[in-house]
């Protein structure tokens, strides 16, 4: 529609003798449209300077609905002369013959023209003729308004004050050819693209300008996955607790630290490349603290701080394979060797961050998960002051009553897997794993022989499961999560 008035428009100018349409108004009524869509399409070619415009400024005389009566039935003072009769009528009468509106109207205008006069001396007033006949001058004036006509400035300023008519003014448009004429408009490029750069055909198109002033897309990101408002929480009991962060930054990690470190023998099973992933490239790693990594191969060789060792030929090559950590307690080991390095202080520390494992999938196994991991370093520490720490950690997570059982780990001594009454699902349940890290892992460190370290280790993806309710770990994390759970889930609350 408006592309037909478009075409039609820039076609006629283009043919007209001097580049113009003179008036807008003419040119809707020469193809038959309505004048404010012709309004809508000059707007549009004017702001792509396709065309330039000039106001015009119209205005002309309109009935009001009381003179549309008026020029179909006479108007109210020839209605009122014509209801006096020769001899004259009393007013009261006059009145009670014609309409109201009629009446007052009428009788105040035959006065003032002087048709009819009105008669005090007989007592009661009475309304009598002063000429024979009238003619009816407003209903022709009217009929000279409805046709167009203009009228003497005197008569249309006294239908005018009559409220008989009133003043209508519209604008309608001369048009000229704007700088960027064309018959048909040019689609403008919206974007510059790689295609048009190569090409050059950029240099001939237009670019539709940016519209600064428009809002732009609401963004609809920003929304916390379950897992990270879990982890905020632990983090908050953590920090509550009087728990350092640990920098958990580094996702590759050496066999040394992930597992020699730790009294991890390299014959374990564990270190077996069915459980863990190795790296390609880097393979190996190569600088590590010579000296602490002769004490640990003598510790698993032969033993010492009390232990008989392994009793195996340790080889440097197997600690040097680098590997996707299998758990954050290689960040434990590397925190406790540098606060041994800078001399012994009494520390606590957590960390919450990412670990890999080449496990099978399945809906409560993923490849790479979730570790919350603390640990007190002091002199003197006991198995008590481990389960005390855990029973405050647990309870401050919701989890009042704990139970523990005898559990092995190659770096703690003892060790104990720790299990939690959950009250969302009336059972007991694996919460996680701890114990006091061995003299074996911790001397060969430089830490002091009094010094004990207990520790714990459990997984972020579990609680986080029960909390919200998901039973299939890959409805958590991966590839299949659906973006809508991320976006509704509601805020994490523990411990209530
Ligand atoms: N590293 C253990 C695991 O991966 C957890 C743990 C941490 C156990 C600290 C004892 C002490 O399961």
């Amino acid at each position: 529609m408006a592309a037909d008035i478009e075409q039609a428009l820039l076609q006629q100018l283009a043919d007209s003798a001097d580049g113009s349409i003179p008036d807008s108004g003419d040119f809707a009524t020469a193809v038959s449209q309505d004048h404010l869509k012709v309004v809508g399409v000059i707007k549009s070619l004017e702001a792509a300077e396709m065309i330039t415009v000039e106001d015009i400024s119209h205005s002309r005389f309109v009935l009001t609905s009381e003179a549309q009566a008026y020029l179909s039935a006479g108007s109210p003072e020839v209605k009122l002369f014509n209801a006096v009769p020769a001899d004259g009528i009393t007013l009261a009468q006059l009145k009670s013959q014609l309409p109201g509106d009629v009446s007052d109207v009428g009788f105040k205008q035959a006065m003032q023209q002087r048709w009819v006069a009105l008669d005090k001396a007989a007592g009661e007033p009475r309304v009598v003729r002063k000429v024979d006949s009238v003619t009816d001058g407003a209903q022709a004036q009217l009929a000279a308004v409805a046709a167009g006509n203009e009228l003497p400035k005197a008569e249309a300023d006294a239908l005018k004050k009559r409220k008989l008519i009133k003043l209508d003014t519209w604008k309608t448009y001369r048009v000229a050819k704007g700088a960027k004429f064309a018959t048909q408009r040019k689609r403008q490029a919206t974007e510059l693209t790689s295609e048009m750069i190569a090409s050059g055909s950029w240099r001939s198109k237009e670019f539709k300008p940016f519209n600064f002033n428009s809002m732009g897309l609401p963004p609809s990101g920003g929304h916390l996955h379950p897992l990270m408002k879990v982890r905020s929480q632990y983090r908050k009991i953590f920090v509550a607790m009087g728990f350092q962060e640990m920098p958990t930054n580094n996702y590759v990690e050496s066999s040394f630290w992930n597992f020699d470190s730790l009294f991890q023998p390299q014959q374990h099973p564990a270190r077996d490349a069915h459980d863990t992933f190795f790296l390609t490239s880097p393979a190996a790693s190569d600088t590590f603290p010579e000296d602490y990594l002769a004490r640990v191969k003598a510790v698993h060789e032969h033993g010492g701080h009390g232990s008989a060792g392994y009793g195996y030929c340790w080889k440097r090559s197997e600690a040097q394979k680098n590997l996707l950590r299998t758990h954050t307690t290689a960040v434990s080991s590397r925190m406790l060797y540098k606060l041994a390095q800078e001399g012994f202080k009494p520390a606590k520390y957590f960390s919450i961050d990412r670990v890999f494992r080449n496990e099978a999938v399945d809906r409560t196994h993923l490849a790479e998960f979730h570790q919350v991991e603390g640990l007190v370093c002091d002199r003197g520490l006991t198995l008590g002051h481990l389960i005390a720490t855990l029973q405050e950690f647990f309870s401050r997570l919701g989890m009042k009553e704990l139970r523990f059982k005898p559990a092995f780990n190659p770096y703690t001594e003892p060790s104990m897997e720790i299990f939690g009454y959950s009250s969302e699902l009336g059972k007991w349940m694996e919460v996680g794993n701890s114990g006091m890290f061995r003299p074996e892992m911790l001397q060969p460190m430089g830490l002091p022989p009094d010094v004990n370290v207990i520790a714990w280790g459990l997984s972020l993806e579990r609680p986080t499961m029960i909390l919200y309710g998901i039973d299939n770990i890959r409805d958590l994390f991966g590839h299949k999560v659906s973006l809508s759970m991320v976006k509704s889930n509601p805020i994490c609350r523990m411990g209530l």
